[in-house]
């Protein structure tokens, strides 16, 4: 078991973890406890979390649906009226046991519920182990906007229990894996090298505490995403774009998916700007399309990714600017591109699609 300090709280990582909740909840004597889960992690890892952590059998279950449709006001008002009707105080605590979609919505209501009540993230999928664990990012979507009503707001702890990875399906293992992939590729060679020589469907404790390590390094730096952080948005410019413009379309995309995608249309833009080798490009190439096995951007959505990002907060007087692959393990934040180099990388994209392996 190890544990990663952040910023006023740690991250406990390991097959012990529960059992280390339950000490930690026994010591802090909370007034009362509520654990939110959807159907899923009721299914699959509330038995499991009663098991290892006794003292939560007593604990109010708020159940709701799974799915990012659930991170809305709705819902939220449905979790307050809960705590509400069950007298939660200022000294309850909140567990969210989940994904990133329960992390994000538990947290903001939390964060807000008689101006903030503590609350103790308990992922169980790998995108909430490896990348929402650290960061304080708590949101909402509303008006149709992903995370646009949110605060930064810290856990009192975090439990990361890889266990829970074995009831977790295929896609959403691999949706995890792209963001452990890209916080190798940006911040640490040795880790890359390692995880290209891995397999797609398997994780060990160890990758998943240092890509935990790795963002939290960056997050310690820049606690409110003032700018520190930014190298965290590789693949991210694209990938976020793409994902907007497939939102409800048949072709939806899970966000590590379009990270992928993300990463290799702007590893092309690195190339293009000399920030990155040839031979380091098609390292990035063969190993993102080996694993993940991306699909063609439609032509067609070209036009519209290009516009979104004009739009990104990431642009400033019309000149985009990305957080860009700089070597194996580095990455160059704040770097120009035209939209020429988009179209020009999103082109080669298309075109190497066929190679998938
Ligand atoms: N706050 C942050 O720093 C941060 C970072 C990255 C992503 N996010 C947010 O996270 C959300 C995506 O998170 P996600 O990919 O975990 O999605 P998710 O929470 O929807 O979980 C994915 C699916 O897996 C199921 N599931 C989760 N754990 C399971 C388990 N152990 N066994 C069986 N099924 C399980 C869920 O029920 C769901 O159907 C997005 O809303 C995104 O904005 C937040």
């Amino acid at each position: 078991m190890s544990i990663i300090k952040s910023n006023g709280y740690s991250v406990t990582v390991g097959n012990h973890s529960l059992k280390a909740l339950n000490a930690f909840l026994k010591k802090k004597h909370f007034s009362s406890h509520f654990v939110i889960c959807d159907e899923n992690t009721l299914q699959h890892c509330l038995p499991l979390l009663i098991t290892n952590c006794p003292i939560l059998s007593d604990a109010e279950i708020i159940e709701m649906e799974s799915g990012e449709q659930s991170k809305d006001l709705a819902v939220s008002a449905h979790i307050w009226q809960t705590l509400l009707e069950h007298k939660a105080d200022s000294n309850s605590v909140i567990i969210n046991l989940g994904g990133g979609v329960v992390s994000d919505l538990g947290g903001f209501c939390a964060a807000v519920y008689k101006r903030g009540i503590s609350f103790i993230n308990v992922p169980t999928s790998l995108l909430a182990m490896a990348d929402a664990s650290v960061g304080g990012k708590t949101a909402i979507d509303f008006g149709g906007i992903k995370n646009s009503i949110g605060l930064f707001a810290q856990p009192a702890a975090v439990f990361v229990y890889p266990t829970f990875l074995n009831s977790l399906p295929e896609k959403h293992y691999k949706n995890g894996m792209a963001e452990v992939f890209k916080i190798a590729l940006i911040s640490d060679k040795k880790f890359w090298d390692e995880l290209k020589r891995g397999y797609l469907n398997f994780v060990s404790v160890e990758q998943i505490e240092k890509s935990i390590v790795l963002k939290n390094n960056s997050v310690l730096k820049d606690p409110f995403d003032k700018g520190l952080r930014k190298s965290l948005n590789f693949g991210h410019t694209i990938g976020h774009a793409l994902e907007a413009v497939l939102l409800g379309t048949k072709t939806e995309l899970l966000h590590g998916e379009a990270v992928v995608i993300g990463m290799l249309v702007e590893s092309h833009i690195a190339l293009q700007k000399k920030l990155i080798t040839q031979k380091q490009g098609l390292e990035i190439f063969y190993v993102l399309h080996r694993f993940f096995q991306p699909k063609k951007i439609n032509e067609k959505h070209s036009e519209k990714i290009l516009k979104l990002i004009r739009n990104d907060k990431k642009t400033s007087a019309n000149k985009p600017r990305f957080a860009l692959v700089s070597g194996i393990g580095k990455c160059k934040v704040d770097v120009e591109v035209t939209e020429t180099q988009i179209k020009k990388a999103v082109e080669f994209f298309n075109k190497s699609v066929k190679f998938n392996v």
